[in-house]
């Protein structure tokens, strides 16, 4: 096909380098898009097209099962852009194909505070709002400005102010009523911005480094989450800078995430649980180390819980079983560590040919080498089927399985 720009239409395309879970599957029809009006060039032409069409950035947070029978679309449009508020704050906008990291790491040389805890997430830019990625206590979606899309069917661009993102807990609107609909071109951040005492801010020195330079809505710097206020004290760090974060993160997730590039995997297979605060006491009382926390997003209504035959939502075990109407009921939320649960049926390390669940973090399956997607995916059922047999707590995969 001839678009009239650079792009190429390969047949029979190897997908193995290009998700992370390293499936050796091949698209029928390929294509790589390298900036923004490839894309919306190729939108045009997608109308004309009768074939199933797989939009990828990174590929990783992907299961392909099978080879993939209609054309994949590989998104590599690069660019950053940025504008000063002049109250402290930057609004950086990334083309969806900037590699995830590299733009995390752009901003913190900037002087730009408010992505370091998401550093070292595998991915793309473009793909940072659709499942609304989080770690260490910050999700993108509190970050981010705008989202620039484009409609497949129409090509019409449209952008979304973050309310309308309707950012959730690993959800957003790109996964619910824009789900297929919608490609992501580009995403706005609001930053902050801050003043180097330390030159060079991919180095800590173990001192405080940065001032936020004073603005009237400045990101403050997260460390409450647990795992990052340790590896911080390790490192002898009390006052740490956005740089300091970022090494700290990396260092707590290169210890426990398997590097793609080493070993096939798409991060958190699992979402991680969110139940209702009686059914999470009435899970406490049956073991009484399950951890929990508070749910500020995500509900209970469709991350965790599955209605039983009697038609109540249930936490039950073995003989035992305690309705969430057996319990006072305040409203609130608790997201149980799926990492817990898995653990705790006996899956932490297990590994049945090339297929396995990684030893120092259960939520994350991966590919030893020749695993198909097949024996993944059933991998995941039983997991799945394990804790539901004992906890009576649904995981749901936070991974997309195209099959
Ligand atoms: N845990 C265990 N056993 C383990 C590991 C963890 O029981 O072997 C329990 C512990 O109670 C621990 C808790 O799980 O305190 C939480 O573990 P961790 O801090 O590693 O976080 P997570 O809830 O398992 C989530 C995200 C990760 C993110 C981390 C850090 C999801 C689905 N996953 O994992 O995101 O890096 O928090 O914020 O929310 C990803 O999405 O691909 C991803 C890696």
């Amino acid at each position: 096909m001839n678009f009239s720009t650079d792009m190429h239409l390969d047949q029979n395309y190897p997908l193995k380098a290009l998700n992370t879970f390293g499936m050796d599957v091949y698209a029928r029809y390929f294509v790589e898009p390298g900036c923004r009006d490839e894309i919306l060039t190729l939108m045009n032409y997608r109308h004309m097209v009768r074939l199933p069409v797989l939009f990828l950035g990174g590929g990783s947070n992907v299961l392909l099962v099978n080879d993939f029978g209609g054309l994949v679309v590989k998104i590599s449009s690069k660019g950053i852009d940025y504008r000063e508020t002049g109250t402290g704050e930057v609004l950086v906008t990334a083309q969806a194909g900037e590699i995830w990291d590299d733009f995390v790491g752009y901003c913190i040389g900037q002087g730009w505070a408010g992505l370091e805890n998401l550093s070292l997430i595998p991915g793309t830019a473009g793909a940072a709002p659709i499942q609304n990625i989080g770690a260490y206590g910050v999700e993108a979606g509190e970050l981010i400005e705008r989202v620039s899309a484009v409609e497949i069917k129409t090509g019409r661009e449209f952008i979304l102010t973050r309310s309308e993102c309707r950012f959730g807990y690993r959800d957003s609107i790109f996964k619910q009523e824009l789900r297929d609909r919608a490609i992501v071109l580009d995403v706005t951040f609001r930053l902050a911005k801050f003043r180097h005492n330390n030159p060079s801010p991919d180095k800590y020195d173990g001192g405080h480094d940065c001032v936020a330079d004073p603005g009237p809505s400045a990101v403050k710097l997260r460390v409450d989450y647990g795992d990052l206020k340790r590896e911080l004290q390790a490192m002898g760090i009390a006052d740490p800078s956005p740089a300091n974060i970022r090494d700290a993160v990396v260092r707590i997730r290169s210890r426990k995430l398997p590097d793609p590039a080493l070993l096939g995997n798409a991060g958190s297979f699992f979402r991680n649980p969110v139940i209702s605060d009686g059914v999470y006491e009435a899970l406490r009382k049956m073991y009484p180390a399950v951890p929990g926390y508070p749910a500020f997003s995500g509900s209970a209504s469709h991350s965790g819980e599955r209605t039983t035959e009697s038609g109540k939502s249930a936490v039950s075990i073995a003989e035992n079983s305690v309705s969430e109407n057996e319990s006072s009921d305040s409203g609130r939320n608790y997201k149980i560590p799926a990492a817990w649960l898995i653990e705790q049926c006996g899956w932490k390390g297990y590994r049945c040919g090339d297929a396995g669940v990684y030893p120092n973090q259960p939520l994350v399956l991966v590919n030893y080498g020749k695993a198909s997607g097949r024996e993944i995916v059933d991998l995941a059922h039983q997991i799945s089927e394990s804790v539901f047999t004992k906890f009576g707590i649904v995981l749901e995969s936070e991974v997309n399985v195209i099959e």
